[in-house]
């Protein structure tokens, strides 16, 4: 670790300064800066906070996790560009983008330092808007408990004899204020004798009914390469994903209203909606943007094909799902 270092204590605020190769970042009470050999840019504070929380806990996720139109990261699994304005036509039409590369689990370390120091008591930048509290003000504490989330992980199918005991509605998770409607009863299996351990049902919509944190997809079922990932949304998704393969999305309760962009140049595409029994298909040249307007429940269905990043490195990915 030779050019990664938190550095100076900012004496106003009381927040730390942090840098990363030739990036230096810095908060207030408002607002991020991100300053780079060209000049700086600025996001506000809580924006920032929310889509670093992504970056950090997806690690780098699929393609580029947009900050916002101009700052950002692309993964290439096991390294990572950190850009300002690569994904932007305007930055690189102007000779304005600049863009460094790290080691991931050395610039991971900046990014979970800097969460931590500039999430303050009271804020989860997970939550949806009006289930936390507000990420302005000076430093006051910390909410690492919040933001050192981590997924828990089942062994068999949620609830099947001998797997932890993760089912939401037995560790103490309530049912999202959104979600009252949403039935909490399981299925009643009749498993053969002999067969009880192994034939297991749970409900699923109950289960997510319960999720404390927003835009943030886990995987539940795993078949060969095909992973589902629900996930649970309110408000804005806080980055926009610029995907390096097909994505598919199944709307299963609710609506969101998808702003979807070009992922090089940030023109826009599209704007769709997607409601409940909605399903699409993102092709892998996108971004996106999810807008939820109440708590809503949304699958996304990522290819997690080990081929897949062979064909990133060499340009053959196919840009859709199927060619007619
Ligand atoms: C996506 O970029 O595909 C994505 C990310 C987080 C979500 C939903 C979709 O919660
Ligand atoms: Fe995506």
């Amino acid at each position: 670790m030779t050019n990664l270092t938190a550095v100076v204590n900012n004496e106003q605020t009381g927040y730390q300064n942090f840098s990363a190769g030739s990036f230096t970042f810095r908060r207030d009470e408002y607002f991020a800066y991100i300053d780079y050999p060209d000049g700086e840019h600025v996001m506000p504070i809580d924006a920032f906070l929310k889509a670093l929380m992504r970056d950090i806990a997806w690690g780098f996720f699929y393609g580029s996790v947009n900050f916002d139109d101009v700052f950002g990261t692309t993964n290439h699994y096991g390294n990572v560009d950190m850009f300002i304005g690569s994904m932007n036509e305007e930055y690189v039409n102007n000779g304005k983008d600049f863009m460094e590369n790290f080691p991931s689990e050395e610039l991971m370390e900046v990014f979970q330092a800097m969460l931590s120091d500039w999430t303050i008591e009271g804020f989860d930048p997970f939550a949806a808007p009006q289930e936390t509290g507000t990420a302005w003000g000076p430093k006051n504490g910390n909410n690492d408990e919040a933001i050192s989330r981590t997924r828990q992980v089942a062994q068999r199918m949620i609830g099947i004899p001998g797997d932890t005991e993760i089912r939401s509605d037995k560790t103490g998770y309530t049912v999202n204020r959104h979600f009252k409607d949403v039935d909490q009863s399981q299925p009643v299996v009749d498993a053969e004798p002999g067969f009880e351990d192994q034939i297991h049902g749970f409900n699923l919509w109950a289960h997510l009914s319960r999720s404390d944190v927003t835009w943030n997809p886990s995987i539940v079922s795993i078949c060969k390469q095909s992973l589902l990932c629900p996930t649970t949304e309110e408000f804005i998704l806080p980055v926009e994903h610029g995907n390096d393969r097909v994505e598919w999305f199944v709307q299963v309760s609710d609506e969101i209203i998808w702003d979807i962009k070009d992922g090089k140049s940030s023109k826009p595409r599209a704007s769709l909606v997607m409601r409940a029994g909605d399903v699409a298909c993102m092709p892998a040249d996108i971004r996106h943007q999810g807008y939820s307007p109440k708590r809503s429940m949304l699958i996304v269905w990522e290819n997690g094909s080990p081929e897949i990043m062979e064909k990133i490195k060499d340009g053959t990915v196919p840009r859709v799902g199927v060619e007619f």
